[in-house]
């Protein structure tokens, strides 16, 4: 399919830094003037919103945090007045306070505009229908994903998530090309229509645009295979706006370019703060080109990525995200990212793409047990084979021992949205 580009989308690298910087000032300035947070962190750094001379100059600024968001809650980190907020949004946070955004009715149309770039970029054209699976209400999913579709000219229907088996008709009844939803909640679906007896490659859907929890390689091809679709990726927080940050081109599927004219990137070491060239991993730093609202400057997402150049589009590209810090399992000294395990449990025959880890501590000693589904179809070889196979891939390509339990077909809870894939046994 010919790519169909917008303005910002078809500006060379020269014209885009130029754009950048000019945005990247301003925000500085708009954030300094308008939120006590930023005067207070600007003005501890020594630094004023002038000094940022250069794009390379925003390294020199302090990076602000979930923790910063909290503590200002619920809208100290606003830079307008409350009459010019249009709609709240509110991560709901496992412990604790919930991170509050807000948004101007020009914040709304931008974000319109990135979500809709974002479902362009994925093949999505005007007159597609969109079936919308992420969750609606303070999570960001679902209203994004609705009003970028409706701006670039979708139908939409706004399923959100849940009552499984009536998304299966409406897929079947409204025949939509293009679904919105967590790859996870994707394969509570593809039961689904097993279980009603529908061929999940029959439908209507021709494109999944997948994300909001991190996914492999590995679930793409059981996605696109099971369906008969193209699966893409979608990237994106509230904290810098909802879905649409960075988004996957179904021409090349190679990573997400990110919005680059609306979220500046910056990847930095974790425990260092350091800025890291292009191409090496760490954690993801958003700043806000454009947002009114609520900027952020420098915002930590404890997303882990490298930053590669643009291909299919002028932007950088972001490579799927393969963990946040906050997922990472430290076993016995070993890092571990439930993608890791996902990988390996998609490539076992006979082994459904459920699974869990569960986290436990016997004699001052923690445990990881990898708890996975057996297909419905699976031989009784390939069970009996499959819990050594794995143990011995984690061991092979983790570094570390885990146990493996392999469950019955439909045993483990299934995701409606985003899927928890460590329980966490392990007394406090
Ligand atoms: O999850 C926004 C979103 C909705 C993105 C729908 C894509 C689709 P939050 O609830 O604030 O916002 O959670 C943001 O989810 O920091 C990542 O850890 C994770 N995440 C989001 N998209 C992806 C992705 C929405 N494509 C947090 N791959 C982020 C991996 C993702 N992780």
């Amino acid at each position: 399919m010919t790519p169909v580009l917008d303005a910002a989308e078809q500006l060379g690298r020269e014209e885009l830094a130029v754009l950048q910087l000019q945005r990247l000032r301003s925000t500085l300035r708009h954030a300094y003037e308008n939120v006590g947070f930023y005067r207070r962190s600007f003005d501890n750094a020594g630094l004023r919103p002038e000094d940022c001379r250069s794009l390379a100059d925003l390294a020199r600024f302090p990076f602000t945090a979930k923790a910063d968001l909290r503590d200002n809650y619920p809208f100290g980190m606003f830079a307008v007045d409350r009459s010019e907020v249009r709609r709240i949004h509110a991560s709901s946070g496992t412990t604790g306070r919930p991170t509050v955004v807000g948004y101007t009715q020009r914040d709304l149309d931008t974000w319109a505009d990135v979500v809709a770039r974002s479902i362009r970029a994925a093949g999505g054209r005007p007159g597609h229908t969109v079936h919308v699976a992420y969750g609606y209400g303070l999570f960001t999913g679902g209203l994004g994903a609705h009003y970028g579709a409706e701006r670039l000219g979708c139908t939409v229907i706004p399923a959100s998530g849940g009552m499984t088996s009536r998304q299966v008709r409406l897929i079947q009844d409204f025949r939509p090309e293009i679904i919105m939803v967590t790859p996870s909640y994707m394969l509570t679906l593809l039961d689904e229509f097993e279980r009603q007896g529908v061929d999940p490659r029959d439908t209507s859907l021709r494109t999944g645009i997948f994300g909001a929890e991190p996914w492999t390689e590995e679930m793409r091809r059981e996605i696109e295979e099971r369906f008969a679709i193209d699966a893409v990726d979608i990237y994106g927080l509230s904290e810098v706006m909802g879905p649409g940050v960075a988004q996957e081109c179904v021409e090349v599927k190679d990573g997400l370019h990110i919005w680059e004219d609306h979220f500046y990137p910056e990847v930095v070491d974790p425990l260092t703060g350091e800025v890291l060239p292009d191409g090496e991993e760490g954690e993801l730093v958003f700043t806000s080109l454009t947002k009114e609202a609520m900027p952020v400057i420098r915002y930590r997402t404890r997303d882990l990525t490298r930053l590669l150049p643009g291909t299919a589009r002028v932007f950088r590209r972001m490579e799927k995200v393969t963990g946040r810090t906050d997922d990472m399992v430290i076993l016995r000294g070993v890092n571990l990212f439930p993608t890791q395990i996902e990988e390996i449990v998609l490539r076992t025959p006979g082994i459904a793409p459920h699974f869990q880890l569960r986290l436990t501590r016997e004699d001052r000693l923690d445990t990881l047990t990898v708890r996975a589904e057996a297909r419905a179809r699976a031989t009784a070889g390939e069970r009996a084979a499959a819990a050594p196979a794995i143990a011995a891939a984690v061991k092979e390509s983790v570094g570390v021992s885990v146990s493996v339990e392999i469950l019955d077909p439909d045993t483990l809870e299934r995701s409606v949205g985003k899927i928890r894939r460590i329980v966490d046994l392990r007394p406090r």
